[in-house]
């Protein structure tokens, strides 16, 4: 009777964890195949969206959970980047699970010493408050929360900016910007790209 009912236990998790999962991972070969129109900006080292004119972000290393919702941000209208939304639009939350697991799967963050020094020393104050979210370092320790570690500095600036103009809508972002002036995001975005982290994803690699 207590093995029957083990058992039946454990058929009840099986069925309950495993579609769920199964859904998590996404198939990074059709991500891959799916990723071929994203690579004309995100593949390219350095690459700069048109206006206003700053770097197309770095993908790689980014956790599967944030590419996701960024996706579905730009899906839903909760981040307004024109092209991004265009990108998004006609995505299935399928194609957007592929594509997360395809970019998350080119590599983990090249994580390295603490930099500190030159531009990044304004910054590195600035930056305690951000530290429980997006790691002391800028990499991040959740899933759902984006590293920063090693991103574009004018990247960085313009999304500061973006949660300040509501421009995205994110409620726990918006609160954490709101008093910061000109001068804090340039040292922020300095202390952040000034560390080792995340890299372009490019088929070349
Ligand atoms: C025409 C250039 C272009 C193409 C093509 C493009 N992107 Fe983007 N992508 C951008 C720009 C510019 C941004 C920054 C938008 C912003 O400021 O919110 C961005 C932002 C993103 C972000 C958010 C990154 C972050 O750190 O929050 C993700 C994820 C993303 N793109 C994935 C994709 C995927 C997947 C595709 C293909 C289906 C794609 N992009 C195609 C230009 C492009
Ligand atoms: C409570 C957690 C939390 C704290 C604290 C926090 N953030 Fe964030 N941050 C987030 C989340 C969640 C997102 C993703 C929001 C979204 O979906 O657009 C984000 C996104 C960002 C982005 C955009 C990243 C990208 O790739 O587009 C930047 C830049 C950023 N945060 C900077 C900061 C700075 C600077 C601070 C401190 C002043 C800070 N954050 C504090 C949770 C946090």
């Amino acid at each position: 009777m207590v093995q029957l009912f083990r058992l039946s236990m454990i058929c009840a998790l099986v069925t309950l964890v495993w579609p769920l999962s199964g859904m998590a991972a996404g198939d990074p070969e059709r991500g891959e195949i799916l990723a071929d129109t994203c690579m004309g900006c995100h593949g390219i080292k350095g690459y700069r969206n048109a206006y206003p004119s700053y770097r197309v972000p770095k993908l790689g290393g980014q956790p599967q959970e944030y590419l996701k919702l960024a996706l579905i941000g730009y899906r839903n209208g909760s981040r307004a980047h024109e092209t991004m939304r265009a990108q998004a639009a006609t995505l299935s939350n399928q194609d957007i699970d592929d594509l997360a697991a395809y970019f998350a799967g080119q590599g983990e963050i090249r994580s390295g010493e603490l930099v500190t020094g030159g531009r990044a020393a304004a910054g590195k104050d600035k930056v305690a408050v951000c530290s429980a979210c997006h790691g002391p370092n800028g990499v991040s320790p959740a899933p759902n929360w984006p590293s920063l570690a090693g991103q574009h500095r004018d990247y960085l600036e313009e999304s500061i900016a973006q949660y300040q103009r509501g421009d995205r809508t994110d409620p726990v972002m918006a609160g954490q910007v709101i008093n910061l002036t000109e001068q804090d995001i340039k040292d922020i975005a300095a202390f952040y790209a000034a560390q080792s982290g995340l890299f372009t994803v490019s088929y070349a690699n």
